[in-house]
């Protein structure tokens, strides 16, 4: 009789506010800099892990579609389920389902709640495996260093060696993430690569090296003080020093649209909106906006011609575990 056992667990994309590129030059995927990200409530990720001692290889579908064998995505699955039978001395093959309920793969941070919600999934279906939630996110971070933020509520900082963890809850501070979506399209240059060629290419990368610590400490004492508009200039700061060390590597990942997304967040706070953006490695951008302006700056973003739609998201929590069995 074949020996079955399951686990269902979600989880949401965060967005970097304080943003970390490069890695560690050490084996652990470890980020090269300090991040502080927000996890947000409003798309989510929902995936089943299914032990099953009949299976003799892994079976992965990926938003409806059956991953072939030596597709990328398949091997990064394959790599952590590894690492978490190693842990559990647990040889079963699983079958693994996951859907997401915005764009994969196009810079919305679909890794980090990928990789969240399969190492939470894949820890919880094996019986017994007492794994913390700091451990399950040293087995995120392993196959995308930003899914180990993802695992937490609210406010999480990541700094390089040391566990992911919460620094403030949810409602911390009155923000509003406006996902302004820009294509459906993956994008054409992966984090990894893209972080990997301007680590070698971009004579700026040692500058961000230095800058981008001081960017997040700032941030953290901004956040803590509850100062809005430090905590905007920040986030667009990083963003924008992150974007112009990759460019200088030759990796663009901005297009003409985030551009004029970006003149018209600038657009809205000289009329008086407090508004910021931040961008990730996709043209989609990112706007932090309060409750009270959420209606306008919808208004005006979503009148930028080739804006797709745009999101309202919130801060929100960390992963959980929505089914078990045995
Ligand atoms: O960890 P990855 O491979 O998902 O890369 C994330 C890179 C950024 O989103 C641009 C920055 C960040 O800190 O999330």
């Amino acid at each position: 009789m074949s020996r079955i056992s399951e686990a269902t667990a979600i989880a949401h994309p965060n967005i970097a506010l304080a943003k970390y590129w490069g890695k560690k030059p050490i084996p652990g995927n470890y980020p090269a800099v300090p991040s502080l990200s927000v996890t947000l409530d409003g798309m989510m990720t929902r995936t089943v892990v299914r032990f099953d001692s009949s299976l003799e290889v892994d079976r992965v579908v990926l938003n409806g579609t059956e991953a072939a064998q030596s597709d990328r995505a398949h091997l990064r699955v394959v790599e952590l389920l590894d690492r978490v039978r190693a842990l559990a001395g647990d040889t079963r093959r699983a079958f693994v389902q996951s859907a997401n309920d915005f764009p994969t793969a196009s810079g919305l941070a679909s890794s980090a709640s990928g990789f969240a919600a399969l190492a939470l999934a894949a820890v919880r279906a094996i019986p017994g495996l007492d794994a913390s939630l700091e451990q399950v996110s040293d087995l995120a971070r392993q196959s995308s260093a930003s899914a180990a933020r993802s695992l937490f509520d609210g406010f999480v900082e990541l700094e390089p060696e040391r566990p992911a963890r919460s620094i403030a809850p949810p409602e911390h501070i009155d923000l509003h993430i406006l996902v302004c979506v820009v294509t459906e399209e993956k994008k054409s240059i992966g984090s990894t690569s893209g972080m990997q060629t301007t680590a070698l290419l971009s004579p700026y990368f040692d500058s961000w090296l230095s800058t981008a610590p001081v960017i997040f400490s700032s941030m953290k004492e901004a956040l803590a003080a509850r100062d809005w508009e430090a905590l905007g200039e920040l986030s667009e700061k990083s963003a924008l020093a992150m974007h112009a060390c990759a460019m200088a590597g030759g990796i663009v990942y901005v297009r003409g649209i985030s551009l004029d997304l970006f003149a018209a967040v600038r657009g809205l706070r000289a009329s008086g909106i407090l508004a910021y953006f931040t961008a990730d490695a996709g043209p989609h951008v990112k706007v932090l906006v309060r409750d009270g302006d959420v209606a306008r700056a919808t208004d005006v973003l979503s009148k930028v011609p080739g804006v797709l739609r745009v999101l309202d998201t919130r801060p929100g929590k960390g992963a959980t575990v929505i089914a078990s069995s045995p």
